[in-house]
């Protein structure tokens, strides 16, 4: 078809998780070593073509220090899509994303696409937070926290790393295709 869509999609989660690295990453190709922490939110817009479609990204970068949280329902409000990012090597960043998991899901639009994404898989000697291959690999050991929160919340879940762009752009992609069509 020759569908068209606009959507808003917001970024959540914690400081320092890699937010704007990702977009970065997916807009410009680029990565920075010392991206600057984000003020308030950045706006950015990118145009994907998936199979039947045209979409429009329409991308609020959040900022995560704690002090612009009160801002965050400006942003989420009318999204259609959410990505909230935790980073793999701070466990406690993981804690923060399950908080706006239960934000959204009181206060977001019941329909939004929402992706959970474990960023800086390329620092896996520091990884806090497992996922199944960790469980695979120590059968004993049962918090594969990650996939498994994703799967019992209904997201969609990723890992990722801005800094060597492995599964950066297939969650814009993926989002893109779960959108509903007009
Ligand atoms: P706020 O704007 O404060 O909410 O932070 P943010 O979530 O936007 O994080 P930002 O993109 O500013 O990244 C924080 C730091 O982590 C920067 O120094 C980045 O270079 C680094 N970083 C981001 N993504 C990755 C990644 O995938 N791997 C590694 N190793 N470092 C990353
Ligand atoms: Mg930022």
């Amino acid at each position: 078809g020759n569908n068209s869509i606009n959507a808003k999609l917001v970024l959540l989660g914690d400081m320092g998780t890699g937010k704007s690295s990702l977009v970065l990453r997916f807009v410009k190709g680029q990565f920075l070593e010392f991206q600057e922490s984000t003020i308030g939110a950045a706006f950015f817009s990118q145009t994907l073509a998936v199979s039947d479609a045209t979409v429009k990204l329409e991308i609020w970068d959040t900022a995560g220090q704690e002090r612009y949280h009160s801002l965050a329902p400006m942003y989420y409000r009318g999204a259609a899509a959410a990505i909230i990012v935790y980073d793999i090597s701070r466990m406690e960043s993981f804690e923060r994303a399950k908080k706006w998991v239960q934000e959204l899901q009181k206060q977001g639009n019941p329909s939004m696409v929402t992706a959970l994404v474990g960023n800086k898989c390329d620092l896996e000697d520091k990884r806090e937070v497992l996922t199944e291959a960790s469980f695979l690999a120590e059968p004993d050991f049962f918090n594969y926290e990650a996939r498994t929160y994703a799967e019992e919340n209904g997201l969609f879940f990723m890992e990722t790393s801005a800094k060597t762009a492995i599964n950066v752009n297939d969650i814009f992609y993926e989002i893109a295709r779960r959108l509903p069509r007009a």
